[in-house]
This record gives C-alpha cells, sequence and structure tokens, in this order.
C-alpha cells in the first residue's frame, strides 16, 4: 500500500487527480492536504466521504507544523499541486503567491527530505518559460517568467530541482500546458466563458483576442502526473502539452457556437498587463518515455461544455458568493 500526500487536492486539477489516483490505483492510500482558499472546494470530492484510502486535512503547505504532523504518519509519494493559480489576482496581490508557490513547497521539500520520500512530484507550469513567438520551448529553455505568479512557480520549480541536485531527493517536475475539464474555478478562460454564457452574460477577451494557450484535457494531466510517479527519472523536467494550439478567440467562438449563444456575446477588453502572447511546449521527452494525452480537444471540449451545463449547482453557488464582488471588481476596471 503506497501512501499519497496530495496538495492542493480541493482544487480544479487536484480534486480531478485525487479522484483519478483512487480509482485507478486500488493499493494506494491518499491525504488530501489543502487550505481552502478561495479555490479549495470540498465539494469536487463530496462523493469520497465514505472511501475509507481517503483523508482530508485542511491546512497550510506554509505550515511546518502541520506538515511535519502528515509525514510522520509515512508518506511514500508526495504531488504538489498546491498552489495559488491565478494571474490576474497575482499582478494585483503577489503576496501569497510568494508564501505559498515558493515558501510553501520549501516547507514541503524539507519536509520530504527529512522523512525520506520515494517520489516528490512537483506541478510546475509551462508559464515558467515565459511567452515565444514561434516554435516550442524544450525542457532545456532558460525560464523567462513575466508575471507574479509564473515567477513564483520559476521559483519553486528550481526550488524543487534543488533539492535532487544537493540532497538527491527523488524529484519529478512537470511543466503542463492550460488544463480544462470539470471542477475548474469560475475566473479562469474556458469555466468563465461557459458559465458566463449558460448565464446569458458577456464573455471577456482581452485585448484582440489572439493571444496562443495550448489547452490540455485534465484527465489527460492526471494521466500524465500518474505516469511519471513511476516512470520519470529523477532530477528531471517533463513537459506536458495537449498538442492544442489555440487562439482565445477560436475558443471562445467554438463555445458560443457548441451552446448556441449569440457571436455577439464576445467582448474584446483591455488586456492584462504584460500578457504573455503564446505558450508552446516541445513534449518530445514525455513521448520518447511512452505516454502522450489520449484527448481529442473538441471531443474534450464539449464534455466540459456539457458538464458545466449539468453542474449549474456547484459554479452557481461559487459565482453568487465572494466571487461576484472579485469578478464585478475585475469588471469596473476593465
Ligand atoms: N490550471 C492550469 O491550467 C495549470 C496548468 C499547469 C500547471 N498548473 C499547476 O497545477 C496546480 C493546480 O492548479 P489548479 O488550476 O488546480 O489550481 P486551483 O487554484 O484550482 O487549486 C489550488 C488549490 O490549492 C489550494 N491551496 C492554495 N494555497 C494553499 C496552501 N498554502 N496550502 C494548501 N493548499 C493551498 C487551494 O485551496 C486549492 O484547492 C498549480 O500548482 C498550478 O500552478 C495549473
Amino acid at each position: 500500500m503506497q501512501k499519497y500526500l496530495v496538495t492542493g487536492g480541493a482544487g480544479f486539477i487536484g480534486s480531478n487527480f485525487v479522484h483519478y489516483l483512487l480509482s485507478k490505483r486500488k493499493d494506494c492510500q491518499v491525504v488530501n492536504l489543502d487550505k481552502l482558499t478561495y479555490a479549495g472546494n470540498l465539494e469536487n470530492l463530496a462523493d469520497l466521504k465514505m472511501e475509507a484510502r481517503y483523508q482530508f486535512v485542511k491546512g497550510d503547505i506554509a505550515d511546518e507544523a502541520c506538515v511535519d504532523q502528515i509525514f510522520k504518519s509515512g508518506i511514500d509519494v508526495v504531488v504538489n499541486f498546491a498552489a495559488e493559480t491565478h494571474v490576474d489576482r497575482s499582478i494585483e496581490n503577489p503576496t501569497d503567491f510568494i508564501k505559498t508557490d515558493v515558501y510553501g513547497t520549501y516547507v514541503l521539500l524539507e519536509a520530504a527530505r527529512r522523512y525520506g520520500v520515494k517520489k516528490f512530484i512537483q506541478i510546475s507550469t509551462d508559464e515558467v518559460y515565459g511567452s515565444i513567438e514561434k516554435g516550442s520551448f524544450r525542457e532545456t529553455d532558460p525560464l523567462m517568467p513575466r508575471n507574479p505568479y509564473s515567477a513564483s512557480k520559476a521559483g519553486a520549480d528550481r526550488l524543487a530541482y534543488s533539492y535532487w541536485a544537493t540532497y538527491q531527493l527523488p524529484v519529478v517536475i512537470t511543466r503542463a500546458s492550460n488544463n480544462f475539464g470539470p471542477y475548474q474555478y469560475p475566473e479562469k478562460f474556458i469555466s468563465l466563458s461557459v458559465t458566463n454564457l449558460l448565464e446569458g452574460k458577456t464573455i471577456p477577451i482581452y485585448g484582440d483576442g489572439r493571444n496562443v494557450r495550448d489547452w490540455l484535457y485534465v484527465g489527460d494531466h492526471c494521466a500524465a502526473v500518474d505516469f511519471l510517479v513511476d516512470q520519470g527519472k529523477d532530477g528531471e523536467v517533463y513537459n506536458v502539452a495537449g498538442g492544442n494550439e489555440k487562439e482565445n478567440i477560436e475558443i471562445a467562438k467554438e463555445m458560443v457556437c457548441y451552446l448556441k449563444g449569440s457571436q455577439d456575446s464576445i467582448q474584446f477588453v483591455k488586456d492584462r498587463l504584460g500578457h504573455d502572447r503564446r505558450y508552446s511546449l516541445n513534449a518530445d521527452k514525455l513521448k520518447v518515455l511512452g505516454w502522450k494525452p489520449k484527448s481529442s480537444f473538441l471531443t474534450a471540449l464539449h464534455e466540459t461544455l456539457d458538464w458545466y451545463q449539468k453542474n449549474e449547482v456547484w459554479w452557481k453557488k461559487i459565482k453568487s458568493g465572494k466571487f461576484k464582488q472579485y469578478y464585478q471588481k475585475q469588471y469596473e476596471l476593465r
């Protein structure tokens, strides 16, 4: 029986990963450590209440005593998803990004070193490379993060690597592209757009809408992380790409079309400060190791839109709470 510590497991990707892990690996136990910030939602995991192999701990990854207590119970594998993740919020106030994404990762790495874990997966992001006009980033390319979110993730990414280089902690780092799928907090592009459309509101598109992102279905991301727990080489970085580079405007049009909305629902708004133009990953390294994504972009996008249609109760509760004030303020700034 392998015991996993999944941090940030009440968030979007983390909760999908906890589900993935418990259904795929019958021989594992999962401790989910989550601070339950605005982005953490236990309703994402409501079906696991009776699952004996699952335990939830409300706590901060930057809290040494709390983290130590968990490691004391015997952890084999750490998967660190916990982070402040929204670029716009990092531009407004970077403090929590440094505390969680950098210092919190340090606290976990220290505990992992003290207790000698078998694998530490650091979930980094493609945003650490910065923007690229042509071609695609490889794992060996320099990091040029351009906003406080991506800079704090780059700090955590390199700190994790340093624990391999210095102490031989078995660290593997993943840099995935933009995820989409069920349970994504409705402030990110696809989850905000679909829920706005379902509410009969417009969808805001930054600048000219021609920023390019590579899109990865969350189920594929979870499968890649699970694969790397066994197959990832210690001290190595792996790009995880969906292979679906799209301009934001193209996705917006597809969402409007699928949900039978009006193309007038697309509203161009003032661009984000320092907005990265294009992200692109070369994922050959992971392919050579034996993994590639399974989902077709359009099918996964349509399934995601169906999920938000069927789960109105889930997102309406979020959108009617604190999110409403935050979003209104953001809107006024535009
Ligand atoms: N969403 C993407 O497109 C994407 C792409 C690549 C990498 N990533 C990375 O994947 C990870 C998860 O992203 P997400 O989109 O699911 O984020 P999310 O914002 O939906 O969830 C983050 C979770 O972390 C928790 N958390 C925050 N601070 C914490 C702390 N100090 N201690 C414990 N828990 C804390 C939150 O409560 C929340 O449950 C992040 O590390 C992010 O950088 C995300």
